[in-house]
């Protein structure tokens, strides 16, 4: 089944617990937190203690997505906060590898993301020790942009490489999706869809946003 991952980046901070429980009981899979520090990319948004807030309203795994430099000093912190997968971007994570390895010592999940431009051979040598690979497609920092569809066969050349390398690790996607391009990156090998706007901005509420992507999929 494709899993849907509901970014609370869009979501009504003044009520962000509500917000949780809402995609819970909607039939999201995981909450991601964005987490930006104005440097990595050009937004600053949240830390561990938000992490710790959301833990307190739900029960579904919890994505914390490191948009940071320098995320090795932070893992910890996010992890006593509650989350369950620990997200760090290869662009900013030159030992990479001691990242992923100090992840899996906190008995975490470890993921890694790549930006629209980078290459999927900087994932390849990391692939077999990683659970989950995030493929972005907008450009990092903000929710409600456009979906970037020259990333689709990106998507299709990183199914093929996690087939070759480490079949049980999730393919996921952020940014722009959805109920238009959810059955786009699923054709194309996607397993896990993160959506903000299309879940928080929905016309018809979070449970409509929900409906819509899964209907989407089907
Ligand atoms: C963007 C974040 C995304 C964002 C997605 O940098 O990583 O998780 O919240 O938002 P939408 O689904 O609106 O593109």
């Amino acid at each position: 089944m494709t899993l849907i991952i509901a970014s609370i980046l869009s979501a009504d901070f003044a009520r962000l617990g509500q917000q949780v429980e809402e995609a819970q009981a909607a039939g999201a899979d995981r909450i991601q937190v964005d987490v930006m520090d104005g440097r990595f990319v050009p937004n600053i948004t949240v830390g561990p203690m938000v992490v710790e807030a959301v833990r307190r309203h739900t029960t579904l795994p919890i994505e914390a997505h490191l948009m940071i430099v320098e995320p090795e000093r932070y893992v910890a912190d996010f992890a006593h906060a509650g989350a369950d997968i620990i997200i760090v971007h290869q662009e900013a994570s030159p030992h990479l590898h001691r990242t992923v390895q100090q992840i899996h010592a906190l008995g975490r999940r470890a993921g890694v993301a790549i930006n629209p431009a980078t290459p999927l051979a900087s994932l390849q040598e990391i692939l077999g020790d990683i659970d989950l690979a995030l493929c972005m497609t907008v450009n990092p920092g903000f929710g409600g942009q456009a979906f970037i569809h020259s990333m689709v066969s990106k998507i299709e050349r990183l199914r093929a490489m996690i087939q070759q390398h480490n079949a049980t690790c999730d393919l996921e996607v952020d940014g722009g999706v959805s109920a238009e391009t959810a059955p786009i990156v699923t054709r194309a090998g996607a397993n896990a869809l993160v959506a903000g706007s299309s879940v928080y901005g929905a016309p018809g509420g979070v449970a409509a946003g929900i409906a819509a992507l899964r209907a989407a999929i089907g």
